[in-house]
């Protein structure tokens, strides 16, 4: 195949263009106060979480010395449990699901940031600094309460 000089520079420019996109999402996951990364889970029945051995009481476990588990539940309109109480200077794992429709999950003020889909697990990881307390709220449309769904993430001494 003979390729002309311009479409191989046309080639290299669109490859560096992908880099450059790839790399943009890859980074940008730092911030003040709160850090974090974001990943899916797949594979929750939405309708079972009573009966879900990590969902059925949402809660905050300790895993480590400085280790937390958040298991969170959002819901039309609120997010379970509330507040969601945190060590100061801990490395915490939210693990979030929805019970109905599709919520956001944005403590407000920091990037930590994910969307919530029901049938999957959300999972951000924070590091905290030092105590404070951050509005929870709900970036994604879910119906008429959409607006008043807030929480509140304390992070505690
Ligand atoms: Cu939940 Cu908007």
């Amino acid at each position: 195949m003979h390729i002309h000089a311009y479409e191989k520079l046309w080639l290299a420019a669109s490859i560096l263009l992908i880099l450059l996109l790839i790399g943009s999402v890859t980074y940008g996951a730092v911030g003040p106060g709160v850090a974090m990364v974001s990943d899916t889970e797949p594979a929750i029945d939405a309708g079972g979480l009573d009966e879900d051995e990590r969902f059925s009481e949402p809660r905050v476990e300790q895993v480590g010395e400085n280790e937390y588990e958040a298991y969170v539940v959002a819901y039309q309109f609120g997010f379970e449990p509330d507040p969601i109480v945190v060590p100061e200077n801990s490395r915490v794992t939210f693990y979030v699901t929805s019970r109905d429709v599709i919520h956001g999950f944005e403590v407000a003020g920091t990037n930590a940031n994910t969307m919530v889909v029901p049938g999957e697990v959300s999972e951000i990881t924070v590091e905290t600094d030092e105590p404070q307390e951050y509005g929870l709220i709900c970036n994604e449309y879910c119906g008429a309460g959409h607006h008043v769904m807030e929480g509140k993430v304390n992070v505690v001494s």
